[in-house]
Formats: structure tokens, sequence, C-alpha cells
């Protein structure tokens, strides 16, 4: 597979680097380019991906092209590289928040295979989650490359584009979320006499475990949540000063936030 990055920011690198990791692409099956080399040289040094000279020398040079500019050119670059696209087709894989599936027809072509994408950053550590929406001319293989390619650095979601916007509060932004409980828990670790460097790791554990148990049991949350509160006890007196406190208006205040800010 020949891989091209238009943008060559913080979140092509974390998916370059979950994709070498993986060791689901070669790096030197990877060409990327950006509006200033100086910024990712030395990447390309580390990694070993190659440098275009263009953003159409990428679209030339690769099968599949990731669109990971800033939505305010994405636009311009679309139109720029265009007629490359339009060779072979390519397939394009647009990784732009707020950017629509029929607005990329628009700006790119209508024949064109494009898989809208919104990855978050754990993508870096193959632990991913990326949201997926495809045009009904990616079919067949192209579309199972294409889907592969998320697949290899974490799990994705076939959503409708109608929900992109609150996928990206609960997958994008809430990785900030989960480090501030895991701050919140470890503080209060420490609170009790624990060092902050052991509660951090014990609070971080416990969340990658707990996660793991609710995605690997057929239980929901609430179900998991009675089998750790036993009658009377520590457990079940926590959730309840927690709630006190207002945990889950907490949570889906801040969710309700991020929606907003964003459709803004
Ligand atoms: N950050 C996230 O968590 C996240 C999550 C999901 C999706 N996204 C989406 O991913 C995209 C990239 O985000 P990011 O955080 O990686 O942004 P970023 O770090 O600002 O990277 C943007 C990249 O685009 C390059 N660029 C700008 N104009 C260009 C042009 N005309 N031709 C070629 N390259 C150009 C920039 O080059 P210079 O550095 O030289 O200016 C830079 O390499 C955005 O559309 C964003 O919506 C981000």
């Amino acid at each position: 597979m020949q891989l091209g990055f238009i943008g060559v920011g913080g979140m092509a690198q974390a998916i370059i680097k979950g994709l070498i990791d993986a060791q689901a692409v070669a790096p030197s099956e990877i060409v990327v380019h950006g509006a200033h080399q100086a910024h990712y040289q030395k990447f390309a040094e580390t990694t070993g991906v190659q440098l275009g000279e263009s953003n159409v020398a990428v679209v030339q040079n690769s099968d599949f092209v990731v669109l990971a500019v800033t939505p305010n050119v994405a636009a311009e670059v679309l139109k720029e590289v265009r007629s490359e696209l339009n060779e072979g087709p390519k397939v394009l894989i647009s990784i732009v928040a707020g950017l629509s599936l029929q607005t990329m027809e628009e700006l790119a072509g209508y024949d064109l295979p494009i898989l809208r994408t919104l990855p978050n950053v754990n993508v870096a550590i193959g632990a991913g989650m990326t949201a997926i929406a495809a045009n009904e001319n990616l079919t067949g293989a192209k579309r199972a490359d294409a889907e592969g390619l998320f697949d290899a650095i974490g799990s994705t979601s076939e959503l409708p584009e109608s929900d992109f916007s609150t996928f990206s509060a609960l997958a994008g932004s809430s990785p900030a979320y989960i480090y501030f409980f895991i701050d919140a828990l470890s503080r209060a670790g420490v609170k009790h006499g624990l060092n902050k460097q052991d509660a951090t790791r014990i609070a971080a554990a416990v969340t990658e475990g707990s996660a793991k148990m609710v995605l690997q049991s057929k239980q929901i949350p609430f179900d998991l949540i009675d089998q750790v509160s036993s009658p009377g006890g520590s457990t079940v007196a926590g959730l309840l000063a927690m709630e006190e406190a207002g945990f889950m208006t907490a949570v889906v205040k801040g969710i309700d936030a991020t929606i907003k800010r964003d459709q803004e």
C-alpha cells in the first residue's frame, strides 16, 4: 500500500507512529508533505517516512491519501490536488473535523471513493477510537483497506455523519476528561497518604482494567457496579457520596458543553 499524508501535524504524526509501530504500513510506503518542511523534518528522519515535494506529488505517489490539514485550508488543498486524486482514482481519507462527505465530493469530485474519519489521539499507541463514514464509491477491497488502517491502530465505529459531533466529545475530547478523573482519583489517594507517583499509576491501571472489563463482559456498567458494591459496604457509601456531589450530572454537563462549543 502506498499511503500519502497531506499535512504532517500532531494528528498525522500520531496516526503514522501508530501504523508503523503496528507494522500495518512500512515507513518506505508512506509519503508526507506539509506547509513547512522544517516542522516535520525531524519526524521524517526519525520514522523513515518519505518526503513528498508537494501536495500534488504526495497524491501522485499514493493509492490512499490522508487529508490531515487544519479545517481552514482543507477546501483549498482539495481543489489543488483534485485532478491527481481522480486519476485512478485514489482513495481519499479525511481526518478533518467538520468536513462532510458531500462537501468533499463537491470540492474533489463525485466519483472519488472517500472515507471520512475522526480518530482520537490514542491512535499513537495503537489504542485509538475512530469514527468512520464512507461515501457510495468506497466499496470492496479499497474500503476494507482504508478501514483496516484505523483497525490496526485501535477500534473503529461506523456512524452516520450527523453523530460525528457527539463522537468528537465522547472520544476526541474525553481523553482530557479521563485524565482529569485519573488525576482526581490519584489526588484522593495522596490526600490519604499515598505518594503521587504510586497513586497515579494505581488510578490509571484501575481505569484501564475497568474499561477492559466493560468491553470484554456482556454486562452494562451498572451491573458491574452492583458486583463491587456489597450491601452496607464502603463502595456503595462512596458511590452515593460521589453522586450527591453531582458526578453523573457533571459528566453529562461537560459533554453538553463540548458539543455546544463544537457546533458553534
Ligand atoms: N488534534 C486532534 O485531536 C484531532 C482529532 C481528530 C481530527 N483532527 C483533525 O485533524 C486535522 C489536523 O489536526 P492537527 O491537530 O494535526 O493540526 P496541526 O498540528 O495544526 O497540523 C496541520 C498540518 O497541516 C499542514 N498544512 C497547513 N496548510 C497546508 C497546506 N496548504 N498544504 C499542506 N499542508 C498544510 C500544517 O503545516 P505547518 O505545520 O507547516 O503549518 C500541519 O502539518 C484537523 O483538520 C483536525 O480537525 C484533529
